[in-house]
């Protein structure tokens, strides 16, 4: 029997009596993509999943997603499952991506044309402390700009850039090379049709209409909002998330170098966004 269990008030529910990678009813399925949509992020715990059940375990939701990372930049080679971790092989080199640092809150895929509609994360080994994950509710991020910020963003289009390692502003000397896309500084969610902010601190990096200094400035402004702690994870072992990333950022806290730390990452594929206008009527 399904159980969903809300976690906080902005955002989060825990699902009891599913066995992902395992086969579920459309009943089950309807009842998970509807909780997807209400509480945004969905948490498992005490999942057993083997990569092939991985690729199937967020089946109910959409198609699997391809990883965005150049292979170049990254140790494992699954097009579908990436390694988030610290740990390094015999020959010194790391088997996956993202370190040990804090990573800021972003939107995973923002800088390409049609990004996830979901992201997954499933704990594999952890270390004694660190390495939380934090979320935000991007519509609550929308809803609590004042109205001066949101009839100033509105309707803009924002350049997101793909050039970060673990921490990193967005360098724009050479967008040739890198990955990048024009998206919607707020959003309308394909289901839910609420609008949702959209930038953030790791990708967004020029506002269209606005010079590098206004633009800044503004970017700066709605950070605030975008970074707010709405929940923070502290992993347990078989725990698997996953999270709507239109409407909802996420950042990481760092964790101990000498501890190791891996995570197994998917995405559920997603569509090109759609803009919300804002005529200062709307929330
Ligand atoms: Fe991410």
């Amino acid at each position: 029997m399904i159980e969903i269990r809300p976690l906080r008030e902005a955002i989060g529910a825990e699902v009891r009596g599913v066995a992902l990678g395992e086969s579920i009813s459309q009943k089950d399925a309807m009842i998970l993509r509807s909780a997807f949509v209400e509480y945004v992020l969905l948490i498992f715990r005490g999942m057993e999943l083997d990569d092939l059940e991985l690729k199937t375990s967020a089946d109910w939701l959409g198609s699997i997603g391809k990883i965005h990372m150049p292979l170049g930049r990254r140790r494992d080679e699954d097009l579908n499952i990436q390694l988030v971790s610290n740990i390094r092989n015999e020959f010194n080199e790391e088997i996956g991506s993202f370190g040990d640092s804090d990573m800021w809150f972003h939107h995973d895929n923002s800088f390409s044309q049609a990004p996830d509609k979901a992201t997954w994360l499933y704990s594999v080994e952890l270390p004694k402390t660190g390495g939380n994950t934090l979320f935000n509710n991007c519509y609550l991020s929308w809803e609590a700009l004042p109205h001066k910020l949101k009839t100033k963003i509105a309707g803009k289009k924002v350049l997101q850039v793909y050039d970060y390692t673990v921490k990193q502003e967005p360098d724009l000397s050479d967008l040739v090379r890198i990955p990048h896309c024009w998206q919607p500084a707020v959003l309308i969610h394909p289901e839910t049709k609420r609008p949702a902010l959209y930038v953030n601190r790791l990708m967004s990096a020029a506002i269209q209409g606005m010079d590098k200094s206004d633009a800044s400035d503004l970017l700066q402004d709605l950070f605030y909002y975008i970074e707010r702690i709405d929940y923070e994870h502290t992993w347990s072992l078989g725990d698997y998330l996953i999270w709507d990333n239109r409407c909802s950022a996420h950042a990481r806290t760092s964790f101990p170098p000498d501890q190791r730390r891996l995570l197994k990452r998917g995405k559920v594929a997603g569509e090109i966004l759609k803009p919300f206008g804002y005529d200062g009527k709307q929330s």
